[in-house]
């Protein structure tokens, strides 16, 4: 069985439009989650169609903690997307990863607090696995795509989520690099889990704008910093956007995401008879 793809963008800091989307029009797609970040750019590169939701809002209107994300997933999931690619800045707490490469996220460790994380509760019961939280067929071909445009990229990267919207302490940062995190940002948790419940496909391209503040021969993270490197990456994302949807096989064959939640999706009822 194969269909359509019909690919969802996440802009992150500094991508907040994509010239490259033909017949393009933002189209306000309401979720009973609330209000997502903003209307969906709604267009076709070639014949493969796209949806493009800003995450902070077109003029970064929103701050991390603040983004809904449960909104965001669900508007994308209405307006038809099959698979999802999410663009996000973030610093670098590995040495190998320097500003401006772009890193292809194979795992998390979330720290955020207080956001909501879940489609599930109030008599809905769902645990999904998050063993392999993105999808490694997107992330190759967005990977490839990378290179197509003239860029660096590096793969197999864990992505350290933080609350934000400050920077981290020195001693944390020196930590998360203990733990095994290879780069940082406020942004990709609670909404890779999301996705994973909303059954899309999730890949998360980041984009290296520092190197937070664990480097002593560095100075720590400032804004002015990850503005002047955001704009230096941005041409560089927009280009591996058009390349990656562009060289998309012609036909969608299913993801093993596709089928994420059966089985795991159960009443409470179900659950109180299960354990007894
Ligand atoms: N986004 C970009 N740089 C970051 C950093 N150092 N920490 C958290 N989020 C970021």
């Amino acid at each position: 069985m194969s269909g359509e793809w019909v690919i969802g963008i996440i802009g992150g800091s500094g991508l907040y439009k994509l010239d490259a989307l033909e017949d393009q029009q933002w189209i306000e797609v309401s979720s009973p989650w609330g209000t997502p970040s903003d209307e969906i750019l709604c267009g076709r590169i070639g014949h493969t169609k796209v949806r493009f939701l800003p995450r902070h809002g077109r003029g970064h209107r929103i701050v991390p903690g603040e983004v809904n994300a449960r909104a965001n997933i669900d508007a994308l999931k209405r307006a038809g997307c099959t698979d999802i690619l999410a663009v996000s800045a973030v610093g670098s707490l590995n040495d190998d990863l320097p500003p401006g490469r772009a890193v292809m996220v194979e795992q998390f460790i979330d720290q955020t607090k207080g956001r909501p994380a879940s489609f599930y509760g109030t008599g809905f019961v769902a645990h999904v696995s998050m063993a392999d939280p993105t999808c490694a067929r997107l992330s190759q071909w967005c990977a490839d795509a990378v290179e197509m445009a003239g860029g660096e990229v590096s793969d197999g990267a864990t992505y350290m989520a933080i609350e934000g919207p400050q920077f981290s302490t020195r001693a944390e940062s020196k930590l998360y690099r203990q733990w095994g995190a290879d780069v940082i940002g406020m942004t990709a948790m609670p909404e890779a889990r999301l996705a994973r419940e909303a059954e899309l496909p999730y890949a998360l391209m980041t984009l290296v704008t520092d190197y937070d503040c664990w480097k002593e021969d560095e100075e720590p993270v400032s804004v002015d910093q990850v503005i002047e490197q955001l704009n230096a990456n941005s041409e560089m994302a927009r280009k591996t956007i058009e390349h990656f949807v562009k060289t998309l096989p012609e036909h969608r064959s299913p993801s093993p995401i596709d089928f994420a939640l059966e089985d795991s999706v159960i009443t409470a009822v179900e659950m109180h008879d299960k354990t007894l």
